[in-house]
């Protein structure tokens, strides 16, 4: 049986976890803060019309970008609560409730390919660590031959970029690219940040 993820963990401990979420990033959109960085990043890989299949899509703020700017978008995450959100505040995507570590989007009739996958905001460090492989996998097989995935998460989260980068290539994915910012500052050892483009060959 699948192990339930870290996230799905917070919010049976609390129940207003999500809601409390959903209304830190109502803040600060109304305080003017750029919340789109990892959208623009995703956006510049990528040519008008691309599928792009947001993983651990939360309110669809980085999917919900990249459907505005003509992207056909598929976000799936396992919190309800900000799926629900997600749909209403970005019509235009398509958004599922699932596990990724039991994705698989043609059993749920989504039989396309897509160009890159899009894993924003830290959702690998709430992943449960027994599923971190098979969702890397999962996300690998949803992806075109030669398509691409873009995965930034923080360090001191409890998933050490080592592991990550092991992880990745029993997956299958071979690294394009790493970076330690959205705004492609690059990747050191001492970076207290993530952001991995990888590619599957
Ligand atoms: C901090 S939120 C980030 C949401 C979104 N990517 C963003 O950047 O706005 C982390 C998300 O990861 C999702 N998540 C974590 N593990 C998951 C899993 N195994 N399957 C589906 N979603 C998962 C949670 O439900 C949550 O919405």
């Amino acid at each position: 049986m699948t192990e339930p993820s870290i996230w799905t963990r917070m919010t049976a401990e609390n129940p207003e976890h999500s809601a409390a979420y959903i209304q830190r990033f109502r803040d600060l959109a109304a305080a003017g803060q750029d919340l789109f960085g990892e959208a623009r990043l995703v956006d510049a890989m990528l040519p008008r019309g691309s599928r792009v299949l947001d993983a651990g899509s939360g309110t669809g703020r980085v999917g919900g970008f990249l459907a505005g700017v003509g992207h056909a978008v598929v976000g799936v995450d396992g919190d309800p609560v900000l799926v629900a959100e997600a749909e209403r505040q970005h019509p235009g995507a398509t958004w599922l409730i699932g596990d990724l570590a039991e994705l698989d989007l043609p059993a749920r009739g989504v039989p396309e390919p897509f160009d890159v996958v899009v894993c924003a905001g830290n959702v690998m460090t709430f992943l449960a660590e027994s599923t971190r492989v098979e969702v890397l996998r999962r996300m690998r097989a949803h992806v075109a031959p030669g398509g691409r995935a873009a995965i930034g998460f923080g360090a001191g989260r409890g998933y050490p970029f080592e592991d990550f980068f092991a992880d990745a290539a029993v997956a299958g994915w071979a690294t394009d690219l790493l970076l330690s910012t959205w705004d492609l500052r690059p990747f050191t050892p001492d970076a207290d940040f993530l952001v991995a483009i990888l590619r599957s060959g």
